[in-house]
């Protein structure tokens, strides 16, 4: 077999591997707090992308996608009350068993997107450090 069919083989096992670790969530709570967190990253991405001068700044957008980063930080709680068995779900069971400092977490990416100032690309910037560091810190701990 030569070298490159080697590889292009394993390329493919590689990606087979991946595709059957991503399980679709069928549990309908499993799907809407997924969906809360597709909606942050969105939030979190717009204004990243901004930050970074990737996109152009608008004070508009800039201020929409810190108060849906506030409102969707506040419903985590809500959102994940439930402990649903669903392979689709990448949630570690220590949420449930550590449920004040969970929120805690929430918490702390409520304030950091609070404290975002949409004033300009610059001061956008100088709190979304913040705002990815709680995203971390939670989803180390708590997520799969
Ligand atoms: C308080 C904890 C916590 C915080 C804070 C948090 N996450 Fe999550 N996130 C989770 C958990 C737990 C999961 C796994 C949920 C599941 O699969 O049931 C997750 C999953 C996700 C997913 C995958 C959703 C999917 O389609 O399966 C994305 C994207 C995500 N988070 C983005 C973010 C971003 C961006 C931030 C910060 C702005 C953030 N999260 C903050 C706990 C958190």
């Amino acid at each position: 077999m030569t070298k490159l069919r080697t590889l292009l083989i394993a390329g493919f096992a590689l990606a087979g591997s991946i595709a059957y670790a991503e399980v679709e969530a069928t549990d309908p709570d499993v799907i809407a707090r997924q969906g809360l967190m597709k909606e942050m990253g969105s939030a979190a991405k717009a204004m990243g992308d901004m930050a970074s001068g990737k996109t152009a700044f608008d004070t508009a957008a800039a201020a929409t996608a810190k108060a849906a980063l506030v409102d969707h930080a506040g419903q985590i709680a809500a959102k994940f009350e439930k402990n649903p068995a669903d392979p689709g779900s990448e949630a570690k069971p220590e949420i449930w068993s550590s449920w004040d400092d969970f929120l805690k977490d929430a918490k702390g990416l409520e304030s950091a997107a609070t404290a975002l100032d949409t004033t300009s690309a610059e001061t956008l910037g100088a709190g979304m450090g913040a705002v990815g560091g709680a995203c971390k810190a939670c989803h180390t701990t708590y997520r799969m």
